[in-house]
């Protein structure tokens, strides 16, 4: 078995310690993929330690033959390696204007890797799901009490659920390896889901419990965090977050970035929509007055975000200008103008403004 890769802290930044939360620097994207060592981390509480000789993986409840696997049996199991974006719901909550609680994540809570594991549905389907079963819980070994009211009256661990249809699609992975290499620690080593299309918070690291259920799981992390307000016949009702939101950002120039004036500068960035395809990015450089086409650099990959370039003749005049990026998909939609409240501080997918600055030609402003 490979040498287990411990992850590090050098290049990524430091958001919190303990537990880890580390965020990409998104202007150092180049890669289709993110290099491993450069993918977000965001953990609710501290890294468990698991071995792979100990680990065990359940999968019961709403099941006609509940079994548990050894990581030995997991691996010998005919696997899929797939490309998947994952991004945290509350990425770019910087850009939310009052600020708000919360991790203050700027662009790079966000990363996309290949993965290999099992699909889930084969574990469902080994265990003879039961029909009436609507839901399936995934469970982590890590555990805690959150931070944020209600406070659970005592530690829990962190639980998420997927709907019914979601969790039998063959793109959902119990995964152990992460870029061709086993999972790092902090990214749930030795074996974690990976949910293609909806929020990172789907992808339950340390995975050692899937059960399935016959009644709609209200877990914390259901329903007091990574929920929303949605209406029912006028009524709020709390649902959960779960498919990302059509996105785009741009990784270069920075924010307050200077540069020179009458010359070609490349802007550069990248865009993804969960459970569907971005085909247009329109890019505009003065504040949202006029757009032009950005230009694809990856194809079409269900589930992973595409890098775009636009080459942007920077003016003559210098002084203050705002780059935005609006991304589109085929049947038409495009970002939101701005943030809806309904959402709190997570699904922050309106088009951010990243302000630069164009130097005089002696390169001083
Ligand atoms: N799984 C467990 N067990 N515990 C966690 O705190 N955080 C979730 C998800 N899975 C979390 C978890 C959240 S909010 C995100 S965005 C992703 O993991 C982040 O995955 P990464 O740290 O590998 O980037």
């Amino acid at each position: 078995m490979e040498e287990m890769l411990r992850s590090s802290s050098v290049g990524l930044i430091t958001r919190q310690k303990e537990p880890t939360n580390l965020e990409t620097p998104f202007d150092q994207v180049d890669s289709f993929l993110t290099p491993t060592e450069l993918f977000y981390i965001r953990s609710h509480f501290p890294t468990p330690k698991l071995e792979t000789a100990s680990y065990r993986l359940h999968v019961d409840g709403a099941v006609r033959n509940p079994f548990s696997l050894s990581y030995k049996d997991l691996r010998d199991m005919p696997s899929d390696t797939r490309v998947a974006t994952l991004e945290c719901a509350g990425n770019s909550r910087v850009f939310l204007i009052p600020q708000v609680e919360g991790a203050q994540w700027e662009l790079g809570a966000v990363g996309n890797a290949e993965w290999t594991g099992v699909p889930l549905r084969t574990l469902l389907e080994r265990a003879g799901m039961e029909e009436d079963a609507c839901e399936v819980v995934l469970e982590g070994a890590d555990r805690g009490t959150p931070k944020e009211p209600p406070i659970p009256p005592g530690p829990i661990s962190y639980a998420r659920s997927l709907p019914r249809a979601k969790a039998l699609q063959q793109e959902v992975l119990i995964a152990y390896q992460m870029n061709g290499r086993d999972l790092p620690e902090d990214h749930g080593y030795p074996v974690r889901a990976i949910v293609p299309g909806h929020y990172g918070m789907a992808s339950v690291k340390w995975l050692t419990h899937i059960h399935s259920v016959r009644a709609p799981f209200q877990g914390y992390w259901q329903t007091s965090d990574y929920g929303y307000w949605d209406y029912l016949d006028g009524n709020p009702v709390r649902r959960a977050l779960a498919e990302m939101k059509l996105k785009s950002e741009i990784a270069r120039p920075r924010v307050y970035e200077t540069l020179v004036p009458n010359q070609v500068y490349t802007i550069f960035g990248a865009a993804w929509a969960g459970e569907t395809d971005v085909t247009e990015i329109a890019v505009s450089t003065d504040g949202g007055q006029t757009w032009a086409d950005a230009q694809f650099l990856d194809p079409i990959q269900r589930h992973a975000w595409r890098r775009w370039k636009f080459d942007w003749l920077t003016p003559e005049k210098p002084g203050r200008y705002i780059l935005i990026a609006r991304a589109k998909t085929a049947d038409g939609s495009v970002q939101p103008d701005k943030h809806d409240q309904n959402y709190g501080s997570y699904v922050i997918n309106h088009p951010l403004p990243i302000e630069v600055f164009v130097s005089d030609t002696s390169g001083t402003l």
